[in-house]
């Protein structure tokens, strides 16, 4: 067996962990080991924590933690916790929000909450038995959730509805049932899976001489059960609007920049391979702010991207008119969110940002963190089509490519001032900094 193999390695302390892995894979360089403990945190409860989260872990991941202030939504004014490591997204954002503030701000609202999950059946028999027979076990099932239910049940939430699919015209002996979930303040992802397989197995233990199966001597099976990150239910709308006359920037007329900007966005609806960066963009705000409240990220992309091709192809998420001298921009957003359980009281930062955010419930979250998004969309497509995006990006990429290039202080002072009106790229960095050192 290979060095590089090991059993046992969750059992292993943290130190130990370290150690094998330096040897193995990292050629026992002590420096490595360094810089792993060196991110450390002091308080050992504190790493406690943070080690705890998941299995295995050596050490901390250092992502920064940032605001954009300014954000004016629905009125109110908030500061927005932003965890991202691309340089431009929170500048980008802030300006966003200044800009919008000044001219009315932001308006959302949650459309829906419901999530779902599904049985997934197979069934070989006929349908209409496999159909009397959910018909018939179907109060059983919602009776053995009760218990499973009662906090959920006590904050006005719980399951809503319980419903049989056949789905044998896409898959042989494939059914489905279909559950959906109000998990009111919780995201709810464990909530939804422990209904699920708990119905799952009443359904099953239910089937054991059945009178429904008896003539064909066959049984449903449960394949899965699982909550789907497939959320079009649990929707949210971000929206800002001003005159168009109120748009003039750039050398551009109001009117100029909004027929351009509206262009841009239709661009966005017709062609898939813009639509991905153009939504990419608008995740860039999101999943900050996702990160920043202890969400997940992983679902939230990829119930938002499944959104984007429910109209049967890949298209933008945002979309954009001027009617009557009036400019307007939106987005729609399936968004899953949880503003307790999970993460929420284990993060300290997470705890922070709730502060910051007025420790929203869960719809209020949605409709900050839909904001986030079309203000970070709105930054990008007014970058597109005046100035380019290199200009801004750059602007904010200048200080990675001096500590890059190892500059000191005083150099990153003289090349900042340089290059306030000189083109940024590594090389002209790169040069710049040689040129100071000759
Ligand atoms: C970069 O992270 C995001 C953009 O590419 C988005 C867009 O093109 O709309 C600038």
């Amino acid at each position: 067996m290979s060095s590089k193999t090991i059993s046992g390695f969750s059992k292993k302390s943290k130190s130990e962990k370290i150690d094998w892995l330096v040897a193995q894979y990292l050629g026992n360089a002590p420096e490595a080991k360094d810089l792993l403990t060196t991110y450390w945190h002091p308080d050992h409860d504190r790493q406690q924590k943070h080690d705890e989260f998941i299995e295995n872990t050596l050490s901390n991941f250092y992502m920064p933690y940032a605001v954009a202030p300014n954000f004016m939504i629905n009125g109110a004014v908030l500061a927005l916790p932003m965890v991202i490591e691309e340089s431009s997204v929170v500048a980008a954002a802030s300006y966003a929000a200044k800009f919008w503030m000044q001219r009315g701000g932001f308006s959302a609202a949650v459309i829906s909450t419901t999530k779902s999950g599904q049985i997934h059946l197979i069934y070989s028999g006929a349908a209409k038995d496999l159909m009397a027979y959910f018909e018939r076990i179907r109060p059983a099932l919602i009776d053995s959730i009760e218990p499973l239910s009662k906090s959920m049940k006590a904050r006005g939430g719980g399951l809503k509805d319980l419903m049989f699919e056949s789905r044998t015209k896409d898959l042989d002996h494939y059914y489905l049932i279909e559950a959906t979930f109000d998990t009111k303040d919780a995201m709810g992802a464990n909530f939804i899976n422990s209904c699920l397989e708990q119905m799952a197995a009443t359904f099953t233990a239910g089937t054991q001489g059945a009178a429904e199966f008896l003539e064909a001597q066959v049984v449903p099976e449960v394949v899965m059960s699982i909550l789907s990150n497939y959320v079009p239910e649990c929707l949210v709308r971000a929206q800002v609007s001003c005159p168009v006359t109120a748009l003039a920037q750039e050398g551009l007329t109001g009117q100029e920049f909004a027929e351009k900007f509206v262009q841009a966005i239709r661009i966005a609806e017709t062609e898939p391979r813009r639509a991905v960066t153009h939504n990419k963009g608008i995740m860039n705000g999101v999943d900050a702010l996702v990160l920043a409240t202890g969400n997940d990220f992983r679902a939230v992309e990829a119930g938002v991207h499944a959104y984007a091709a429910h109209r049967g192809h890949y298209q933008s998420l945002s979309h954009a008119s001027i009617q009557d001298g009036q400019f307007t921009f939106w987005l729609e957003l399936p968004l899953a969110l949880g503003t307790v359980g999970g993460l929420t009281k284990l993060h300290p930062l997470v705890q922070v940002s709730m502060a910051l955010l007025g420790h929203p419930d869960a719809p209020q979250l949605m409709r900050i963190v839909a904001v986030a998004g079309l203000a970070q969309n709105f930054a990008a497509i007014r970058s597109l089509v005046t100035t380019g995006i290199q200009k801004g990006h750059m602007k904010m990429h200048l200080l990675n490519l001096l500590n890059q290039a190892e500059a000191t202080d005083s150099e990153k002072e003289s090349a900042t001032a340089h290059f306030k009106d000189h083109e940024i790229s590594n090389r002209t960095v790169v040069d710049y900094i040689d040129s100071l050192r000759k």
